[in-house]
C-alpha cells in the first residue's frame, strides 16, 4: 500500500465542493454497495458497473477521477479494463480490488499503471488513504506509461504509413509498415497480414513480432470466410481480421498475445479493424498506380515504334537518346522522380516528326526554307499529341523544348538559360551527341571524339555548360554500349 496519511476516519477527506467522481467496477453487488456507501461517506460521487464491459460503456460518454475495480471478474478483468482506461483516458488513475491470494498480481498491476490496488476486506483507512493520494495527484500529470499513448500511436502509424505509399510503390515493404504499427498501437506481441492471390498477384504473406506467436497464428490458419474471429488458448490470445477491397476480400490481417498481456478488448478491435482497412486502401491505391503505370508505359511504347517504323534514320534514336540522357540524370544527381521525367521525355522528344512527310524526313539533303519550317513544328505537334494525356504533361513540355538553345537563340519560344528546364537541357545535350554520332540521310556518323568537342564548343550557346561538361566526362565505353543498342530496344524501360 501507498504511505498513509493518517486522516481521522471520520472527517470527510474532501470537502464536497471538491469531490470526486468514482467509478467503482465489481461484479458482487455487495461490494459495489459497501464501496458506493463508503465512497459517499467520504465526498465522492460514484457511479457503478457490474462488468468491465459496462464500465467502458460508461467511460465513452462521462469522465470520472477515479476507477476502483476489481479485478477478477466474468468477462474482461480488471487489468483489461486498466489497459483500456490507460488508452482512453490515461490521465485517469485506477485502483484495483484483490483478494489476499492474488496480491502478487496486484504488485503486477501496479507496475503496468494502476495508482494502488484495494484488499478485501476492506478497511476504510485504506480507502481514506488512496482518496488523499489522488487527491493530491490531481492537478499534476500522472505518467503515461507502456500503452497508454495507444491511439496517438495508431494515428502515427497511419502517418507513417501514408509516406511510405508515397515512397514506395512495392506491396510487401508497405504492409510490412502495416503490420508493424498495428502491433505497437495494440502492445500485441506478434502478427501477419496474409493476401490472396489477385487480379494477377501472386499470394503474399508479412509477418513480425514473436516469431513462436506467428507460428501458432499461422497453425490456427486464416478463416477464409471474412469474418472477424478471436481466439483465447492458455498461452495466448489472437485477433484476426478481414482485409476487405472494394470488390471482396484480399485477405488477412491476424495479432496475437501473450496470455500475461490479455484479451483483445472490444476498442483494441476496432483500432485493429482500422488497420486492416488501412491495408485494403494500400493495396488497392498501390495497384492503381502500377495500372497506371504500366498504361503510361505501354504509351510511350507505342509511340515510340510508329516513329521509328517511319524512319529507318531515327531507328533507335529515340532509346540511345534516353540512355545518354539517364546517364546524365545519374551523374548530375537528379531526384529519381525527375529522373523518370528525362527517361519519358527523350524516348518522346521527336514524337512530333510522326506527322512529318517522309519526303521531308528522308531528304537526302539539306533542307530547303519551307521544309525546314515544316520541320521546326515537330516540337509543337509532340506536345500537342501528349498534352490530352494530361499525365505526361512534364514530359510534353520537354518534347516542346528540345530545340530551344542556352543563349536563347532556338525555337519554338526562345528560352534561354535556366528559363529552360533541367530536363529539357539534359535531353538537348544528348539529342544532340546522338545526332552527331548517327548517320543521316545526307551525311555520315561523326566519331565520338569529334562529337563531344561539338559538345564541349556548344557548351554556353547551345548547351548549358555545366551539363555539357558533365556529358563530355561520361565514360567513354558507356557511350560506346549506348550507341550500339538495338533499335527499338525499351526493355529499360520497366
Ligand atoms: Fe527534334
Amino acid at each position: 500500500m501507498t504511505k498513509g496519511y493518517g486522516s481521522p476516519a471520520s472527517a470527510p477527506l474532501l470537502p464536497l465542493e471538491e469531490s470526486l467522481r468514482v467509478l467503482v467496477v465489481d461484479d458482487d453487488p455487495l461490494v459495489l454497495r459497501v464501496l458506493q456507501d463508503v465512497l459517499r461517506v467520504q465526498g465522492c460521487e460514484t457511479s457503478t458497473a457490474g462488468n468491465a464491459d459496462r464500465a467502458l460503456a460508461l467511460l465513452d460518454n462521462n469522465s470520472y477521477d477515479l476507477i476502483v475495480s476489481d479485478i477478477r471478474m466474468p468477462g474482461p478483468s480488471g487489468l483489461d479494463l486498466l489497459r483500456a482506461v490507460r488508452s482512453r483516458q490515461p490521465e485517469t488513475p485506477v485502483v484495483l480490488i484483490t483478494g489476499y491470494a492474488s496480491v502478487e498480481t496486484a504488485v503486477e498491476a501496479l507496475r503496468s499503471g494502476a495508482v494502488d490496488y484495494l484488499t478485501k476486506p476492506f478497511r476504510l483507512q485504506d480507502i481514506e488513504k488512496v482518496l488523499a493520494r489522488v487527491r493530491e495527484a490531481r492537478g499534476q500529470t500522472i505518467a503515461i506509461h507502456g500503452d497508454g499513448g495507444r491511439h496517438h500511436t495508431g494515428v502515427l502509424g497511419l502517418i507513417q504509413i501514408a509516406e511510405a505509399t508515397i515512397s514506395s510503390r512495392d506491396v510487401p515493404p508497405v504492409l510490412e509498415l502495416v503490420l508493424e504499427c498495428c502491433l505497437n498501437a495494440l502492445g500485441a506481441d506478434g502478427g501477419r497480414i496474409q493476401l490472396r492471390e489477385s487480379e494477377g498477384r501472386p499470394p503474399l504473406s508479412v509477418h513480425g513480432g514473436d516469431p513462436s506467436l506467428v507460428e501458432r497464428l499461422r497453425e490456427w490458419g486464416a478463416t477464409r470466410d471474412g469474418g472477424r474471429k478471436t481466439r483465447a488458448t492458455d498461452e495466448w490470445y489472437g485477433l484476426e481480421l478481414p482485409i476487405e477491397g472494394k470488390r471482396g476480400l484480399l485477405g488477412q490481417l491476424a495479432v496475437a498475445r501473450w496470455v500475461e498481456r490479455g484479451v483483445f478488448l472490444p476498442d483494441e478491435q476496432e483500432l485493429a479493424q482500422g488497420f486492416a482497412r488501412h491495408a485494403a486502401l494500400v493495396i488497392e491505391n498501390l495497384a492503381l498506380h502500377a495500372s497506371l503505370q504500366s498504361n503510361l508505359l505501354n504509351t510511350i511504347r507505342s509511340f515510340v515504334y510508329a516513329l521509328e517504323a517511319k524512319d529507318k534514320y531515327t531507328q533507335g534514336h529515340s532509346t540511345r537518346v534516353s540512355l545518354y540522357a539517364s546517364e546524365l540524370a545519374k551523374v548530375l544527381g537528379v531526384p529519381a522522380n525527375v529522373a523518370a521525367v528525362i527517361r519519358y521525355a527523350a524516348l518522346l522528344h521527336d514524337l512530333g516528326k510522326l506527322v512529318i512527310y517522309e519526303s521531308i524526313l528522308k531528304k537526302p539533303a539539306r533542307l530547303v526554307r519551307d521544309e525546314y519550317t515544316i520541320m521546326m513544328q515537330h516540337p509543337l505537334i509532340g506536345e500537342g499529341i501528349l498534352q490530352p494525356l494530361g499525365f505526361l504533361a512534364e514530359e510534353a513540355r520537354v518534347v516542346r523544348h528540345h530545340h530551344e538553345r542556352y543563349d536563347g537563340k532556338g525555337f519554338p519560344d526562345g528560352l534561354a538559360g535556366e528559363a529552360i528546364s533541367l530536363p529539357t537541357r539534359i535531353v538537348t545535350v544528348a539529342d544532340a551527341f546522338d545526332a552527331m554520332t548517327s548517320d543521316r540521310p545526307y551525311r555520315s556518323a561523326m566519331p565520338f571524339e569529334t562529337a563531344l568537342r561539338e559538345i564541349r564548343k556548344g557548351a554556353g550557346s547551345q548547351f548549358d555548360p555545366q551539363i555539357a561538361e558533365a556529358f563530355a566526362n561520361l565514360e567513354l565505353h558507356r557511350l560506346i554500349e549506348i550507341s550500339r543498342i538495338t533499335p527499338g530496344s525499351l526493355d529499360f524501360l520497366e
